[in-house]
């Protein structure tokens, strides 16, 4: 018998047209959100903001440079190909738009890093519905009616 369920693996396998892996996805993100501010970009804030070692930046940085995303000279800021901004942006407005949402929710424990685990796996899709759904919850005060319900939740 045939079977629809996939492990998260599988699905990840079957998107055959995603050719970011989640790591790259997160870096691409902070490096637009860096480049949005100054527009320099050094390896060594990469390394501090994500919490990894400069030589793990390096290798991935040669990685985005390889898919035309961004170019790094030796010494030189990081820079952005237009193809970089453009998923970048998306990237970013993705992140913003789950987080505001987790927020509008009435969520207030660990907001980042559940927006950091589910913005890899949800489809643009469900994104863009989302993002209209937080306009509903905002513009009709939604969020306290959701913060006094009672959830079974324990911290
Ligand atoms: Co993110």
């Amino acid at each position: 018998m045939k079977s629809k369920f996939r492990t998260v693996r599988g699905y990840e396998l079957q998107d055959k047209n995603k050719k970011l892996t989640h790591a790259m996805e997160d870096y691409l993100e902070m490096i637009y959100r860096l480049h949005l501010n100054d527009n320099y970009v050094k390896t060594s804030d990469l390394a501090k903001l994500l919490n990894v070692k400069e030589s793990s930046v390096s290798k991935m940085i040669q990685k985005l440079e390889k898919l035309n995303l961004l170019n790094h000279e030796k010494y030189k800021a990081i820079t952005l190909t237009n193809e970089g901004k453009k998923i970048g942006k998306i990237l970013l407005d993705r992140h913003n738009t789950i987080e505001k949402f987790l927020k509008l929710i009435g969520i207030e424990n660990n907001i980042l890093k559940e927006t950091e685990l589910m913005e890899h796996v949800l489809s643009s899709q469900t994104i863009e519905k989302i993002k209209i759904l937080t306009e509903i919850i905002e513009n009709e005060n939604i969020t306290e009616k959701l913060k006094n319900k009672k959830t079974n939740h324990h911290d």
